[in-house]
């Protein structure tokens, strides 16, 4: 469980607050999207979520331990976090000894270690490039790198930041076949991106942020209907929401992904809901 209490932030050196009042509860095995315009705080609270950045004012707590009052290595054992940009994550010499890395600094046993970067590569498409640096994989391949080693230490929360950007439509399919498998195991997935189209196919639980503060906080159908708020925070609806709206009252319910709006499309052609 995280739970974030009427937290405050601001940068050192920064006079204004970048988080205000932020309140927050998440489970396990919710999956939760965090969406809102560049800048307005996404990055940042996600890093308080293990204890990378510490509150200015309130609480945040993690499985019942504030992030005060232990290392990050403490809370990262839990929390796993995939950066935005995976030069801020990469730095081993081989894409092998990129996935242990932190397999070893928890204390696993080797035999354990090599067990799971071997499923981490085999997993993740990468097992011809082990003995590779990181730094000649391509952006994409980057990003699964950092996501294959994260999971490799199997933590209850995973938090993905950006994980579509520089993903082609067959890495994005399985990303979300990886989550649904990650939710299956009770774990809990929070997910911040821009990319309105995957967020709608994960149906999550939706945080909006404007501006540092939470302006909406529901189940994914119900944010999306929210015109203004829409606005305010800068997003466009997914299609299948346009759709849904062009055809409404034709239709009665927004089509999840494009199996559904197929099916519901046939029944309207043949004139039956
Ligand atoms: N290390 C830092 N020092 C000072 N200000 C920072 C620092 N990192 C971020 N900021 C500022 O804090 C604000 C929020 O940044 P943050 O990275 O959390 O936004 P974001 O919502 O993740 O944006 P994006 O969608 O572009 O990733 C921005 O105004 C940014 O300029
Ligand atoms: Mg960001």
């Amino acid at each position: 469980m995280i739970e974030v209490e009427s937290l405050y932030f601001k940068y050192p050196l920064s006079n204004d607050y970048v988080l205000k009042d932020i309140n927050l509860k998440i489970g396990l095995g919710e999956v939760v999207g965090i969406m809102g315009g560049n800048g307005s705080g996404k990055t940042t609270l996600i890093k308080h979520f293990n204890g990378l950045l510490k509150p200015t004012k309130g609480t945040v707590k993690i499985f019942g331990k504030d992030t005060r009052e232990e290392s990050v290595a403490y809370f990262s054992k839990k929390v796993g976090l995939v950066f935005q940009n995976p030069g801020h994550q990469i730095f081993s010499d081989t894409v092998w000894n990129e996935i242990a890395f932190a397999l070893k600094n928890f204390g696993f046993e080797e035999e354990i270690i090599n067990k799971r970067v071997k499923w981490a590569l085999e997993f993740f498409n990468l097992t011809q490039y082990k003995d590779t640096s990181p730094l000649l994989l391509s952006g994409g391949e980057k990003k699964r790198l950092c996501l294959a080693s994260v999971l490799a230490w199997n933590p209850d929360f995973i938090i993905l930041d950006e994980p579509t950007v520089g993903q082609d439509f067959l890495q994005k399919e399985k990303l979300i076949e990886i989550i649904k498998m990650l939710i299956t195991q009770n774990k809990t997935v929070i997910v911040v991106s821009h990319d309105v189209e995957f967020i709608w196919l994960l149906q999550p639980r939706l945080i909006l942020i404007s501006n540092g503060v939470i302006v909406k906080d529901g189940d994914c159908k119900s944010v999306f209907k929210d015109n203004a708020i829409l606005e305010k925070c800068g997003l466009t609806k997914p299609q299948l929401v346009e759709l849904y709206e062009e055809l409404y009252p034709l239709i009665e319910q927004m089509p999840v992904d494009i199996v559904e709006a197929h099916s519901m499309l046939l029944k309207l052609l043949r004139g039956s809901k």
